[in-house]
């Protein structure tokens, strides 16, 4: 992951930009920070371990002197997280600092060239040997640009990067193969920053650049060249509020629990999104005997929600796949075949993976993301978008919601283009145009209850989420936001195989959390609550309104608004799962924003 920003200005004070910028990229990485200029001949260079404020308490970063610079905020792959290990990287002599995302693959065998001709590496990072090999291109004579091209041309890997040197102050070379990067143009500055939404406000319009491509930016030119044939290319700038829009607080403690309470307008922006993207994309699977849904970690729990819906309304053979884990030898690929990739943020390096082995291949590739010109975007044929707006905390919610929605009114157009199930649709489209009121019931109903239950479940070590049918979804779910913001080991498991194993750990006061709608599994799930009770469980239970039997036998109920088809149901019942981690997050101590090891955007493989 990590995020690489960039800027070379008209104007003196550029550390003040990048640090802004740094701190909109932290979502991509935050265990070590750092940033360097160049001014009257030399590099500025300041970086350690540690968030980007505090590196900046103690540092002061934003106090470098120049007009041109790069900063890096890091999620560590290669090297533990360390003021060695943290960006920018220099390369013996000075001569230039590199700022780098994602992998280089064949890293040990140059840095052990390089070591023979006597570079002195001083991290442990796959990055570190980008700034060596330029600073031998250098010393050959090459110019800057020519130095990173050829560089760049002895590189495996995905990644992007961006160098400054003291030989060209104004100039910045950058570099993308595989891991995103987009150029910003303002008055006074040209930019460069691994993701859309990290751009500075008054970026008035961007370029993003494609696998392949060098730029050579400087306050008032661009240059893009491709990296093989080294030839000029045409610029493609477009308008940046046609690809974004900005992202604050709006008075919320974090990220996340603004993102929680904005999930009734992301409901209704999925219910107002333009027909026609929706329809094109349904077209294309009406013509697909099988689709693979592929995504990771949240995404892929909308993909096995996506798996139910477009089973049940649009009679579509559809089966859900961890990007990662999409191999042939276990999914069966043919002309009639689409993948459908779901990713919030279009740049996961899993689900880029599999759709590049099949562009140009008889397979349909097709979408459903958050960002719009997002690398995900120009990889397939067919996409649609989430318009969930931007989504800053690491543990996605609204995203999440906006996805199942999506791919509901997807199912809906398929069954109409096919003419099937024209029952169901009209109960599914009425739930949908009431999902933002439902959403927001849910989200006041449990709030209060969300907040007390975390301090009793803050104290606990383990946790588990049981669910049937389709609600394995909202239990997966609920188990992931627990885990990954309150670092309590939870685990989503179908209720009907708890007794297979889980059973085993539960003692006096485990704590059991049950989603249990009133549907054709409700019966089965009370008899897993009582094997619960019985055995000492402290039992949380989701349950519909009017619900008797669950709320009898559990000791504190979640209960959500009543909606006749069950299918939708984890829409909502994942709502308490999502405001219970929050809460409980805080009652631990930790920042759900950026909780420890996770990134927002994972672009390495
Ligand atoms: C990371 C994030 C998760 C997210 C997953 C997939 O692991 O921490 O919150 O669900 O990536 O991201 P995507 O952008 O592809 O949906």
């Amino acid at each position: 992951m990590c995020g690489i920003f960039g800027c070379t200005s008209l104007k003196e004070g550029v550390s003040k930009l990048i640090y802004s910028s740094l701190k909109r990229l932290e979502y991509r990485g935050y265990d070590s920070v750092g940033l360097a200029t160049i001014c009257n001949g030399h590099i500025f260079l300041k970086k350690d371990q540690g968030k980007v404020e505090e590196v900046e308490r103690r540092l002061s970063l934003s106090a470098l002197p120049g007009r041109c610079g790069i900063g890096h905020t890091r999620w560590a792959t290669h090297g533990a997280p360390s003021k060695e290990n943290a960006h920018p990287l220099t390369d013996c002599e000075g001569k230039v600092a590199v700022a780098h995302n994602g992998i280089i693959e064949n890293y040990l065998e140059l840095r052990s060239k390089l070591g023979d001709s006597g570079h002195k590496l001083r991290s442990r990072t796959d990055s570190e040997i980008i700034a060596h090999l330029i600073e031998e291109l250098l010393n050959k004579g090459l110019t800057l640009e020519e130095a990173v091209r050829q560089a760049t041309l002895t590189l495996r890997g995905s990644y992007a990067f961006a160098v400054i040197s003291p030989l060209c102050e104004d100039k910045i070379v950058c570099v993308r193969m595989e891991s995103p990067l987009v150029i910003g143009l303002s008055r006074d500055y040209t930019c460069l920053s691994s993701d859309i939404p990290a751009l500075p406000p008054d970026v008035e319009s961007i370029i993003v650049m494609n696998d392949g491509e060098l730029a050579v930016l400087t306050p008032h030119s661009i240059v893009i060249r491709d990296l093989e044939s080294n030839q000029q290319l045409p610029l493609r700038i477009v308008a940046k509020e046609s690809v974004t829009c900005l992202a604050d607080r709006g008075g919320f403690t974090h990220y996340m629990i603004k993102e929680i309470f904005e999930q009734p307008q992301a409901a209704l922006n999925v219910i107002n999104a333009p027909r026609y993207y929706i329809v094109k994309l349904a077209e294309e699977l009406v013509k697909s005997d099988r689709v693979y849904l592929i995504g990771c970690g949240t995404s892929y729990h909308a993909c096995l929600f996506g798996s139910y819906v477009l089973r049940s309304i649009a009679d579509i053979d559809a089966q859900p796949v961890i990007a990662s884990e999409f191999s042939e030898s276990h999914v069966k690929l043919g002309k009639d075949v689409a993948i459908l990739a779901i990713s919030q943020s279009g740049e996961t390096a899993d689900v880029l993976q599999v759709l590049r082995s099949y562009v140009n291949k008889d397979v349909k590739l097709l979408a459903l993301t958050n960002v719009m010109g997002s690398s995900i975007t120009r990889l397939v044929s067919s996409y649609v978008g989430l318009y969930a707006g931007p989504e800053i905390g690491v543990a996605a919610t609204k995203t999440f919601i906006a996805e199942l929605l999506m791919l509901t009114r997807i199912s809906i157009e398929v069954a109409r283009i096919k003419g099937v199930n024209v029952d169901l649709i009209s109960g599914v489209e009425s739930i949908l145009r009431s999902s933002p009121k439902l959403i927001e019931r849910s989200l006041t109903l449990n709030e209060p209850l969300a907040k007390s239950l975390s301090v009793y479940l803050s104290l606990k070590n383990s946790a588990f989420f049981l669910a049937r049918g389709v609600n394995i979804v909202t239990a997966l779910e609920g188990a992931l936001k627990l885990k990954e913001i309150s670092y309590i080991h939870a685990e989503g498991y179908p209720a009907g195989e708890s007794k297979h194993g889980p059973i085993a750990l539960v003692e006096e006061g485990f704590p059991c959390i049950f989603v249990c709608p009133h549907d054709e599994t409700y019966y089965k799930i009370l008899g897993n609550v009582m094997e619960m009770k019985a055995r000492g469980a402290f039992v949380i239970s989701c349950v519909e309104e009017g619900d008797k039997e669950v709320r009898e036998t559990s000791d504190r109920i979640f209960v959500l608004p009543k909606i006749e088809t069950k299918l939708l149901t984890p829409i909502l019942h994942v709502v308490p799962l999502q405001l219970l981690a929050y809460y409980t997050a805080i009652a631990r101590g930790y920042d759900p924003d950026k909780p420890r090891n996770l990134a927002k955007s994972v672009t390495v493989p």
